[in-house]
């Protein structure tokens, strides 16, 4: 964000307080945040609500820091905290799932029916041969069949690595690769924008040609009956396996400690980040704020968060969340534009939705429509409307309370992260006066700090770096396979605290607005990408001799990915337009790496600004992006370079 787009957001003076009679009725009330004073006492308070299969004697053991263990002795399984204890309570009739297909088709599971497939699918692994700890990819569609393998997989005590289905096969197979998954849980297809979109090709690209030895099998849900290819010696369909497994299955405890997902995500370099998270505090902490931060009232309520199980949100509220809190929830398969803009809308009015989340870009989205689309659907059943993924400015956040939550719903504008596991910062309904862009404060129980370049805590009214300063229950556990690179990212920079990569500022109040990132790390629809690992698919190309790649705003989708690249004229085997070339090198990103890299926009250039270290300065790069006055060169080895850039960018072709 540039310096008068952040004085522009601190001058925001509207100001909503809660409404009486919610803040009656709300989970969350005012004592809260002194109860958490002691922050360990607090947390393992709350990790006594869920069903321990042996209870923990100590909360939190930081000893070996910043590897931080809580609960570690106790023990507990995640899947009977989500499903058993539920229909033991006597809520097995009580609607889970109110599946959505793109087509049209829906489907309910209760309580009940989840617990039995998550068994039998728990069989189902067994029978494979997988084991606690083993791990298994998950690529797939956004269908109850995905919920179901994480949850089954959770229950056997082995580590699921859900990989998004907008991915590449060369994405699939590193990950898959980085951490040696045994079996890949997949699908025919899925549904998108009113087509089949197939993933199993994908999957078969990924392991073909031995690439992926650890492989042992593959499981098919049939979604779509596209037409695929068969290995009749690794591929498996899931209807016909769960067909013949036992129905019974006695989830057993393992340590809270035990780890239970690895999810990718992009960093600062060209290698994404196994990012690790275990067991009892992960359960602890997202089950705490689905409740809280969320209002969740159990056994009334209809929640539903539009993320995809591809990305922590979906992990964490959908698949976990919500779950251990025996929500009742909506899951849509597709994409909002199908087969009209009033999809959602649609969805929200059918369920009765009273609980909605989703992230900035799509609420910038329907705004841009314009309030007709929403007009047509009776919304008045939602009564808490949530945010997540970026920062939202205060136009955004003002037209979804208006326009979707009828000018009364409280909003709640949650910041965290793939590492936090959970939500860190947000207001509590019911409690906090919020401010139209700001995420408010640390819940009970965290502590953040903003700090400068020496690590020195600013005051009120100044900005820096975001960083938590006490370990929380749902925070990594580390880095897949790299604990040295789990220590420098996040605790080398500031010792002793976890620095989250986010630039932030505190207002006269103390309260925390986002800015967005301060790394290489860009931000495209609330969905992480790194510079480094574009640019590498770049030069990947014969074409390209030299690319850099910055995040450019961009007033739809928060960040739009935009690359610079020098051509290596010798290479290039057709006379095509530069058009063609530079469509050609979208086209290979989204190969490589999937459809959400591809840049917007790849301007040829004959040099790139470099420092006389060689490093490139993407600051400038994204002062030409944005289309700004270029900021100070006079660090660059050649001052003239960002002249004849500029000239160039002026002739580029923008698609
Ligand atoms: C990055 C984390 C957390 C689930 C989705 C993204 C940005 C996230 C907010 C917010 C401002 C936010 C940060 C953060 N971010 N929520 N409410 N306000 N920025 O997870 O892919 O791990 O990305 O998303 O920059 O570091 P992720």
């Amino acid at each position: 964000m540039s310096e008068p787009e952040i004085e522009n957001l601190l001058s925001e003076t509207r100001r909503f307080a809660p409404a009486r009679e919610f803040a009656a009725q709300a989970i969350a009330q005012p004592g809260i945040y002194d109860e958490a004073e002691d922050f360990v006492e607090f947390w393992s308070k709350q990790a006594k609500s869920l069903h321990w299969h042996k209870p923990f004697t100590k909360a939190l053991d930081f000893s070996d820091a910043p590897f931080a263990k809580w609960f570690e002795d106790g023990e507990l399984n995640v899947s009977y905290n989500c499903l058993d204890r539920h229909v033991e309570a006597g809520w097995g009739k009580r609607i889970a799932l109110f599946f959505e297909g793109e087509p049209g088709d829906s489907k309910t599971y209760t309580y009940l029916d989840l617990l039995t497939e998550v068994k039998k699918a728990a069989n189902l692994l067994i029978k494979l041969g997988v084991r606690a700890g083993d791990r298994v990819a998950i690529y797939m569609p956004h269908i109850p069949e995905a919920v179901i393998a994480m949850q089954a997989v959770a229950r056997i005590g082995a580590v699921h690595s859900v990989v998004f289905g907008g991915f590449s096969a060369d994405s699939l197979a590193d990950r898959i690769q980085d951490a040696g998954a045994k079996l890949v849980i997949t699908a025919d297809g899925g549904y998108r924008k009113g087509k089949a979109l197939p993933l199993k090709p994908a999957v078969d690209e990924a392991l073909a040609n031995e690439k992926c030895p650890s492989v042992e099998k593959v499981l098919v849900v049939k979604r779509c009956a596209n037409e695929i290819a068969w290995d009749e010696s690794r591929d498996l369909w899931w209807d016909e396996e769960m067909a013949l497994v036992d129905k019974e299955h006695v989830a057993q405890g393992f340590s809270a400690e035990h780890p239970l997902f690895i999810l990718y995500t992009s960093g600062s370099t060209g290698k994404p980040k196994g990012i690790l998270h275990t067991t009892g505090g992960y359960l602890t902490q997202t089950s705490y704020t689905h409740k809280n931060v969320f209002d969740l009232h159990e056994g009334q309520d209809v929640y539903w968060c539009t993320a995809d199980v591809g990305w922590i949100t979906g992990h964490s509220y959908v698949v976990y969340g919500p779950m251990a809190n025996g929500a009742t929830q909506v899951i849509y398969e597709g994409t909002p534009d199908t087969p009209d803009w009033g999809r959602w809308w649609d969805i929200v009015q059918k369920y009765h939705v009273n609980i909605f989340y989703t992230a900035p870009t799509a609420i910038r989205t329907f705004m841009k429509l314009g309030s007709k689309v929403v007009s047509h659907y009776d919304l008045s059943s939602l009564r808490l409307l949530g945010s997540v993924g970026e920062p939202i400015n205060p136009e955004a956040w003002i037209w979804y309370r208006d326009v979707i939550g009828s000018g009364k719903t409280p909003i709640v504008d949650t910041w965290w992260q793939t590492e936090t596991g959970a939500i860190m910062i947000s207001p509590l309904p019911g409690i906090t006066e919020t401010k139209p862009g700001s995420a408010m404060k640390p819940l009970p129980g965290i502590s953040a700090a903003v700090v400068d370049d020496d690590g020195k805590v600013v005051g009120n009214g100044h900005g820096g770096y975001l960083t938590i300063t006490q370990p929380w229950p749902s925070m990594l556990r580390g880095i897949w396979g790299d604990p040295e690179r789990f220590k420098q990212t996040y605790w080398s920079r500031f010792p002793g605290k976890y620095f989250a990569g986010d630039g932030a500022k505190l207002d006269e109040d103390g309260d925390l607005w986002l800015l967005g990132r301060v790394d290489d790390v860009m931000n495209v629809s609330g969905h992480r990408l790194s510079t480094t690992e574009i640019e590498s698919a770049l030069v990947a190309h014969p074409y390209v001799a030299e690319a850099a790649v910055v995040g450019a705003s961009d007033a739809t989708t928060g960040q739009a990915v935009v690359a610079f690249v020098i051509l290596r004229r010798s290479q290039l085997d057709h006379t095509g337009s530069e058009a063609d070339i530079t469509k050609e090198l979208r086209d290979h990103v989204a190969k490589m790496i999937g459809p959400i890299a591809k840049p917007r926009t790849i301007f040829v250039v004959s040099e790139l600004p470099k420092t006389r270290s060689g490093k490139i300065m993407r600051r400038l790069l994204r002062d030409v992006a944005e289309d700004r006055p270029i900021g100070d060169v006079t660090t660059l080895s050649d001052t003239t370079v960002m002249d004849t850039i500029k000239t160039r960018v002026g002739l580029g072709a923008e698609d």
